[in-house]
C-alpha cells in the first residue's frame, strides 16, 4: 500500500470576511483546510498537531475505519481530546470506498472552521464507473460566524436557548459578491467551453441544508457519500450537513459568466433563520467580462424538490463496491427522532432555561437524551471491559406510542420530557439491522441529518407521516437503494435504513445539525468483535490521548 504521510497544524488564526477581521481555529492556515488526496486502498496516516487554546479531535466522516476504530476521531467517543500544545496520529486504511469524503472537528463546534475534503479515487489502473472528467473541483458548503464559534455554542448551552444564526453561507471559505464586503471574497471557477468537470460537493455547514444551483447548468449525479449512483440529472442538489453529493458539469452554455448558488432549505416554519444566499462564479474561459447569470433559487421551504432529490436516487449495482442490502434483519429497530425539554437544574449541565416554558431544550433518540461519557471514551471502556462508562440499555422502540407527527402533542409534558444518560445498542458482530428512523412533532418538527459513523448504509424508503409498517414495507427498494452515511429524515416522517454491522468497535449515530448533538440526539452502537483475529479490534496506537 502506497502511505501518504500528512501533518496537520491547527492554529488560531486571524482572517478577515463580511467587512471585519475574526480570529478563527484554521487547519495549516486555511479555510477550507487542506484537500487530502488517497487512492481506494491507500493507508492515511495524518499526524495532528493541537495548537489551540482547546481540546481537539478529528472524524474522518464516512471513512469505514476497519478495525481501526482508534482512529475515527469523535471526543469521548473513540478518544479522549488531543489537549492544547499535544498530538495524535490517526492511521487508517481506504478500502472499500471511492469518491468524496471529508474530515472535520469532532469536538464542540470547532468544525465550522476545522474542516476539508477527503478525496479517494480509484486504484491506478481502475476508472471511474463514469467518463474520465477533464478536472475534479472540490465544493465545500460552509456557514460563517462573525464570533468565535465556541463561544456562540457556550452561549447557547449556558442559557439553554438555540444559539444565534450564522451570518452568511461560503462556497470554499468564501461569502461571495452579494454578501457587504465580498466582492473579492468569491470563489471563481474557470472552466473550457465542451470539458465535463467533476464537481465534489460537501456540505460542511453546521446547521443548514443547502440548496445547491447553477445557472443554465444542469448537473448528473454520479455519486452520493462515497457510493456510486445511477446517474441522475437535475437543476438543483439538496446536502443536508455531513452529506456529499458528486456531479458531472458539463460547461455546454455560451462563454460567458454564471453564478453557482447555494441558500437554505429550512423544513421548519417560524423559526428565525439566516435567508441569505452564498455565490461562486464560473467564468467560461475567453469569455468577454459581464455579470452573471443567477440561478432561480429555492424556496427556502420547498420540501417537495428536496423531497424529490433525496429519494430519486438510486445505487449502482455495477459499481466496484456494491453490496447488496441485507435481506435477513437480526435487530429491528424504530428510533423516534425528538426534540424536547428538559427542565432546569435537575439534570446537571450548566443549563438555565431560556428555552420555552422556562425549561431548557434538549433533543433525544427513543426519549433518551444521550450524553457523551467524561471520564474515558466508550471505546476504551470497550477494549478494557470498564463499566459504568455507558450503559447497553437503548431500547430498540420507543417507550411511548402516539401519533409521532402531531403538533398537538408539542409542550406535553409526559411526552417531551427527556431525561439525559449515556444509552448504545449492542450488537453482535455481523448482525443485520434495520432502523426505523421517525421524525416527531414535539416541538417544531424538521428534517435532521441522521449520520452513523463506520458504516454506510442502504435507504430503503422514506415518506411522510407516521410510518405504517404493513403499507410502507411493500415501498422497500431491495434491488438498487442508495447508500449513504448520512439520511435527511423527512420532515414529519420517516426514513428505513439497513446496514450490517461488521466492524467491532463503537459507533456514534448523531444528527449532524451540530445545535442538536449537545442537546443529546445522538446514540451509539457497540458492535462486539467476532471470533476469528480478523474481526477484533486491535489494542489502541501508543499515543492515543488519554482523558
Ligand atoms: Cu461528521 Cu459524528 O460526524
Amino acid at each position: 500500500f502506497f502511505s501518504p504521510y500528512i501533518y496537520i497544524y491547527v492554529q488560531n488564526h486571524t482572517i478577515s470576511r463580511l467587512c471585519g477581521r475574526q480570529v478563527i481555529s484554521a487547519v495549516n492556515g486555511s479555510l477550507p483546510g487542506p484537500t487530502l488526496h488517497v487512492r481506494e486502498g491507500d493507508t492515511l496516516v495524518v499526524h495532528v498537531f493541537n495548537k489551540l487554546p482547546y481540546d481537539l479531535s478529528i472524524h474522518w466522516h464516512g471513512v469505514f475505519q476497519l478495525l481501526s476504530g482508534w482512529a475515527d476521531g469523535p471526543e469521548f467517543a473513540t478518544q479522549c481530546a488531543i489537549r492544547p500544545g499535544n498530538s495524535y496520529t490517526y492511521r487508517f486504511n481506504l478500502t472499500g470506498q471511492e469518491g468524496t469524503l471529508w474530515w472535520h472537528a469532532h469536538v464542540s463546534w470547532l468544525r465550522a472552521t476545522v474542516h476539508g475534503a477527503l478525496i479517494i479515487r480509484p486504484k491506478r489502473g481502475r476508472s471511474y464507473p463514469f467518463p474520465k472528467p477533464y478536472r475534479e473541483v472540490p465544493i465545500l458548503l460552509g456557514e460563517w460566524w462573525n464570533a468565535n464559534v465556541v463561544d456562540v455554542e457556550n452561549e447557547g448551552l449556558t442559557s439553554g436557548a438555540a444559539p444565534n444564526n450564522s451570518n452568511a453561507y461560503t462556497i470554499n471559505g468564501q461569502p461571495g459578491d452579494l454578501y457587504p464586503c465580498s466582492s473579492n471574497k468569491t470563489y471563481k471557477l474557470i472552466v473550457k467551453q465542451g470539458k465535463t468537470y467533476l464537481l465534489r460537493i460537501i456540505n460542511a455547514a453546521l446547521n443548514n441544508q443547502l440548496f445547491f444551483k447553477i445557472a443554465n447548468h444542469n448537473m448528473k449525479v454520479v455519486a452520493v457519500d462515497a457510493a456510486y449512483t445511477n446517474p441522475y440529472i437535475t437543476d438543483v442538489v439538496v446536502v443536508a450537513p455531513g452529506q456529499t453529493t458528486d456531479v458531472l458539469l458539463t460547461a455546454n452554455q455560451a462563454p460567458a459568466s454564471y453564478y453557482m448558488a447555494a441558500n437554505p432549505y429550512v423544513s421548519v416554519a417560524g423559526v428565525p433563520f439566516d435567508n441569505t444566499t452564498t455565490t461562486g462564479i464560473i467564468v467560461y474561459e475567453g469569455a468577454k467580462p459581464s455579470t452573471p447569470k443567477m440561478p432561480i433559487l429555492q424556496a427556502f421551504n420547498d420540501t417537495p424538490t428536496a423531497h424529490k432529490f433525496f429519494t430519486n436516487l438510486t445505487g449502482l449495482v455495477t459499481g466496484p463496491f456494491w453490496v447488496p442490502p441485507p435481506r435477513q434483519v437480526d435487530e429491528h429497530m424504530f428510533i423516534t427522532i425528538g426534540l424536547g425539554l428538559i427542565a432546569c437544574g435537575k439534570t446537571g449541565n450548566n443549563a438555565t432555561c431560556g428555552g420555552p416554558n422556562g425549561q431548557r431544550f434538549g433533543a433525544s433518540m427513543n426519549n433518551a437524551s444521550f450524553q457523551l461519557p467524561t471520564k474515558m471514551s466508550m471505546l476504551e471502556a470497550f477494549f478494557n471491559n470498564v463499566k459504568g462508562i455507558y450503559t447497553t440499555d437503548f431500547p430498540n422502540q420507543p417507550p411511548l406510542i402516539f401519533d409521532y407527527t402531531n403538533p398537538n402533542n408539542s409542550f406535553n409534558p409526559s411526552i417531551i420530557m427527556t431525561t439525559k444518560s449515556t444509552k448504545v445498542k449492542k450488537l453482535k458482530y455481523n448482525a443485520t439491522v434495520e432502523i426505523v428512523m421517525q421524525n416527531t412533532a414535539l416541538i417544531g418538527v424538521e428534517n435532521h441529518p441522521i449520520h452513523l459513523h463506520g458504516f454506510n448504509f442502504h435507504v430503503l424508503a422514506q415518506g411522510f407521516g407516521n410510518y405504517n409498517p404493513t403499507i410502507d414495507k411493500n415501498k422497500f427498494n431491495l434491488f438498487n437503494p442508495q447508500e449513504r452515511n448520512t439520511i435527511a429524515v423527512p420532515v414529519g416522517g420517516w426514513a428505513v435504513v439497513r446496514f450490517r454491522a461488521n466492524n467491532p468497535g463503537v459507533w456514534l449515530m448523531h444528527c449532524h445539525l451540530d445545535v442538536h448533538l449537545p442537546w443529546g440526539l445522538a446514540t451509539a452502537f457497540v458492535v462486539e468483535n467476532g471470533r476469528t483475529p480478523s474481526t477484533k479490534l486491535p489494542p489502541p496506537p501508543q499515543d492515543l490521548p488519554k482523558c
